[in-house]
């Protein structure tokens, strides 16, 4: 099984990147995990303890069960997936089985900041797009798609989403094997990767 980490920080754009490499890779079997599936439960605070949280920082990742279901994989071991609600900040309580299959991708912003994670990725990729943009992606989607107000979401990227990804998602694109510049449509970088994939499979 061929494993690939793609980080990058918020609204840089690693969902249009793995889309287009489904896409262009045309093949059958490939798994994505999402680091947004593995956010702490915390179902222990209430709503307003939990909407007050930095999702932003590693310790909000539950990397154990993360790196369990990576190795559970590459073992040939189907897993339980828990889902993930950003309206409730919490697990929804219900999972989903993830048969393995012979490429994995696992995507997030963090999923380079983790030493145990890395040594379980066969190919390291870092979207990057500068942070303004970023920004406006941001508050795009967390208005449009997650209910939310622009001075909360402001607010956010002051107080948390500037300062972790300055601290933590930003130095671990030195971990990465290719740094993909996302501004706008890049289909030679997309073309580099999936080439890149499509060797590695080869001596899979
Ligand atoms: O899709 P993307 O990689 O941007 O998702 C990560 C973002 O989700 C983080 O920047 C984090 O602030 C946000 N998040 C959130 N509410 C949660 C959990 C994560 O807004 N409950």
């Amino acid at each position: 099984m061929l494993v690939i980490g793609i980080a990058g920080g918020t609204g840089s754009g690693k969902t249009t990147v793995v889309d287009k490499i489904i896409q262009q890779l045309d093949i059958e079997g490939m798994n994505i995990l999402s680091q947004d599936n593995y956010y702490h439960d915390n179902h222990n605070l209430t709503l307003t303890e939990r909407e007050a949280l930095n999702y932003d920082h590693p310790k909000s990742i539950d990397f154990d069960l993360l790196i369990k279901h990576v190795k559970a994989l590459k073992n040939h071991e189907p897993i339980e997936q828990p889902i993930y609600s950003f309206v409730t900040h919490g697990r929804t309580g219900d999972h989903v089985t993830v048969e393995p299959k012979n490429v994995l991708v696992v995507e997030g912003i963090l999923v380079l900041t983790n030493k145990e994670l890395l040594k379980e990725f066969d190919l390291k990729v870092f979207v990057h797009a500068d942070s303004d943009e970023r920004l406006i992606r941001r508050i795009r989607r967390d208005t449009q798609e997650r209910g939310r107000d622009l001075n909360e979401v402001l607010h956010r990227y002051q107080t948390t989403l500037k300062p972790m990804h300055q601290e933590f998602i930003e130095p671990s694109k030195n971990e990465a094997d290719l740094i993909i510049p996302n501004m706008r449509q890049n289909s030679v970088a997309i073309d580099f990767l999936t080439t890149v994939i499509k060797n590695s499979l080869r001596k899979h």
